[in-house]
């Protein structure tokens, strides 16, 4: 698939999104939701792409914001449809039934550390920086932001990064709980493509549903308990959990074919 602002390939079924502005630190405009709109609907229909990985381009910045040149002169009506539609697309991949990682390789700022916290989880470069930084500008996150912020990290660490605009160190990430592994900028998609492989091992809609009542879980707004159960009976009448026990009975590796 050909995009304006993303680089997009196919490696042994992952999907690897790459957000193609380093002159402007990849900040995020309307072509690069246009293009992350049609590339997670790409993700959704395509049958060879198994898990996804979102990085930026260049060796400075995964994302570092939202476009904020397109921000003047916007009025209030203009500013709900910006969020709306940033808050859409990152929806779209944080409901994405394949696993989606962000592999952060530097800034990750405001809407660049919204769409790495939309992702299922994340990996950073030991030089990257998280934060959210929009009270500098007189704005709040727009994202999901103050939402998946609060429910990462916790609400004192979530007020005290969004009010003191505060910048943390890849430590301080992974101290929070907002990335998984801290890896050299060398390793980062190494490591994140090794993590997938393996999670591409195991079977789909499995990891489909687990996705589901995780989100469930952090959004609340179905009672996860019960999610949990119609998921769990869902996978019982699926083939790959046919298959998955009689592996095990039969002392071998299991073989999955998402059905
Ligand atoms: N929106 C639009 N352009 C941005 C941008 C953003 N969020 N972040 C960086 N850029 C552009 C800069 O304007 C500059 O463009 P130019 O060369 O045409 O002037 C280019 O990217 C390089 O950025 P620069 O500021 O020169 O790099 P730096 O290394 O000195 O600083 C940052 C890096 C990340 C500290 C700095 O760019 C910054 O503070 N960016 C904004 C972060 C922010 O507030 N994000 C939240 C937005 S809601």
């Amino acid at each position: 698939m050909n995009f304006k602002t993303l680089l997009f390939q196919i490696e042994n079924g992952i999907a690897i999104i790459t957000i193609n502005r380093p002159e402007k630190l990849n900040a995020l405009n309307k072509d690069v939701f246009t293009d992350m709109d049609n590339a997670m609907d790409e993700v959704a229909g395509n049958k060879e792409i198994k898990s996804v990985i979102i990085t930026g381009a260049g060796v400075k910045a995964f994302v570092a914001g939202a476009d904020i040149l397109e921000f003047s002169g916007l009025d209030k009506d203009q500013a709900i449809a910006l969020a709306k539609r940033g808050q859409g697309v990152f929806f779209k991949i944080e409901n994405s039934s394949k696993p989606v990682v962000a592999a952060v390789n530097g800034y990750a700022l405001g809407g660049g550390c919204e769409l790495a916290m939309a992702c299922h989880f994340r990996l950073c470069s030991n030089d990257a920086k998280f934060g959210q930084p929009e009270v500098n500008l007189g704005l709040i996150p727009g994202y999901g932001g103050t939402q998946r912020l609060t429910q990462l990290v916790g609400k004192g660490k979530s007020m005290e990064l969004q009010m003191t605009a505060k910048i943390a160190d890849a430590q301080e990430a992974l101290q929070w709980g907002l990335v998984n592994y801290i890896t050299t900028a060398e390793d980062l998609l190494p490591k994140t493509k090794e993590i997938l492989q393996a999670i591409q091992t195991k079977a789909p809609i499995a990891i489909a549903k687990i996705i589901e009542c995780v989100n469930v879980a952090v959004t609340g707004k179905e009672d996860g308990f019960e999610k949990e159960i119609a998921c769990f009976a869902e996978c019982f009448i699926t083939d790959d959990m046919k298959e998955g026990t009689a592996a095990f009975v039969e002392k071998r590796k299991a073989v999955f074919t998402g059905r």
